[in-house]
C-alpha cells in the first residue's frame, strides 16, 4: 500500500492490518507507552475545505508519533493562485513525508499522487471519506467483536460516506443496505463494485425495510460540503430519510447508530437517537487511532 486515496485500492487483508494496527495505538497511547514511529518525519495538510475531527485527529496523531503535521491552507498556498497540481505534487515531495489532502474533486488526490513520490493521504472528496471509514470499521469491530455477516444501514444521501461505507463494509464482509431517494444514490462505479457482492448489497427508498434488521444504523448530512446553496430545497428531498426511534425499532436488538459528524440534529438523526447513542463519540474518537495507524503504515518505511 503506497497511498490511501479510496477503498476500492485495498484488499481485505490491508483494511485488517490497518486496523489491527489502530487497536494496538490505542491500546499504548491509554497505558502511555510511547510510539514514535514517526519520528523526524513531516506531514503536509491540504485543506480545500472545512474540518474539526480530520484537521485535529491528523495534527495530534502526528505529534504523539514523534513527527511533525503542517497546516496549509490553499489561500495560502500557490495552489490557490493557479499552480498547477502536479508542480505541487513534485516541490512539496522533495519537503515534507507525506501529504493529506481534503478537496472536491477525487482527480486532485490521484494526481497529486501521480506526480509526486510520497505518500498521500485523501481526508475526504466529494467521491471518497476512507479515514472516516477505517474509524467505522475499528469502532464497529469494538462493540461487535466481529464483521462478519453483520447488516449495515445507510439513510440519506448516497455521498462521499455512503461511497466509501459500501466498499469498506463489503470488503470485510459485512452485509450493507442503502437507503436513498432516486435521485441521489451513491456513485455509478461503487454499485457496479457493489454488483459482485450479490444479495450482500441492496439499495432502496424504504428507509424502515434498509434499516430492518441492522446491526448499525448509519446516516450523515443531507448537504454535504459544496452543497451550501441547495441546502434548503434538499431538506425537502430528503425528508423522512432520518435515523430517529421509528428506525430503531427495526433495527437488530442493540444496534449501535453510527454519524460521521458533523450531525444537523432534527434533519438526517433526532436529537433523542443522537444523545442515546455516545458510540457516535467512540467513532469519532477513533479517526486518530485509525488515521495514525494509516500514517505508520505508509510512512514508517518511506
Ligand atoms: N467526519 C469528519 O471528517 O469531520 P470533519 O469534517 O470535522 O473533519
Ligand atoms: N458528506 C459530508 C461528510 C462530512 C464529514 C461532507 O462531505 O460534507
Amino acid at each position: 500500500m503506497k497511498h490511501l486515496l479510496k477503498l476500492t485500492d485495498l484488499s481485505e487483508s490491508e483494511i485488517l492490518d490497518i486496523l489491527n494496527l489502530a487497536d494496538q495505538l490505542k491500546y499504548e497511547k491509554k497505558h502511555n507507552i510511547e510510539h514514535h514511529y514517526l519520528k523526524g518525519k513531516s506531514l503536509g495538510m491540504i485543506f480545500q475545505k472545512s474540518s474539526t475531527r480530520t484537521r485535529v485527529s491528523f495534527e495530534t496523531g502526528m505529534y504523539q508519533l514523534g513527527g511533525q503535521a503542517l497546516f496549509l491552507s490553499p489561500r495560502d498556498l500557490q495552489i490557490g493562485r493557479g499552480e498547477p497540481i502536479e508542480d505541487t505534487a513534485r516541490v512539496l515531495s522533495r519537503y515534507l513525508d507525506g501529504i493529506m489532502i481534503r478537496t472536491f474533486a477525487q482527480q486532485e488526490v490521484e494526481d497529486l499522487a501521480k506526480y509526486g513520490s510520497i505518500p498521500i493521504i485523501n481526508g475526504l472528496t466529494d467521491f471518497a471519506h476512507p479515514c472516516q471509514v477505517l474509524a467505522d470499521l475499528m469502532t464497529i469491530r469494538e462493540y461487535k467483536g466481529e464483521f462478519d455477516n453483520l447488516k449495515l444501514a445507510f439513510v440519506g444521501d448516497g455521498n462521499n460516506m455512503a461511497n466509501s461505507l459500501i466498499v469498506g463494509c463489503l470488503k470485510v464482509g459485512m452485509r450493507v443496505a442503502i437507503a436513498c431517494p432516486d435521485d441521489h444514490r451513491p456513485d455509478a462505479a461503487v454499485l457496479e463494485f457493489a454488483k459482485a457482492y450479490g444479495d450482500k448489497f441492496t439499495i432502496t427508498n424504504d428507509v424502515l425495510k434498509a434499516c430492518e434488521g441492522a446491526d448499525a444504523l448509519y446516516t450523515d448530512v443531507w448537504a454535504s460540503m459544496g452543497q451550501e446553496q441547495e441546502a434548503e430545497e434538499r431538506k425537502n428531498v430528503f425528508a423522512g430519510y432520518q435515523i430517529n426511534s421509528d428506525a430503531l425499532k427495526v433495527a437488530a436488538k442493540d444496534a449501535m447508530v453510527l454519524h460521521c459528524l458533523p450531525a444537523h440534529r432534527g434533519e438526517e438523526i433526532t436529537a433523542d437517537v443522537m444523545d442515546a447513542h455516545p458510540e457516535i463519540f467512540d467513532e469519532a474518537e477513533n479517526r486518530l487511532h485509525a488515521q495514525k495507524a494509516v500514517m505508520v503504515k505508509l510512512m514508517a518505511e518511506a
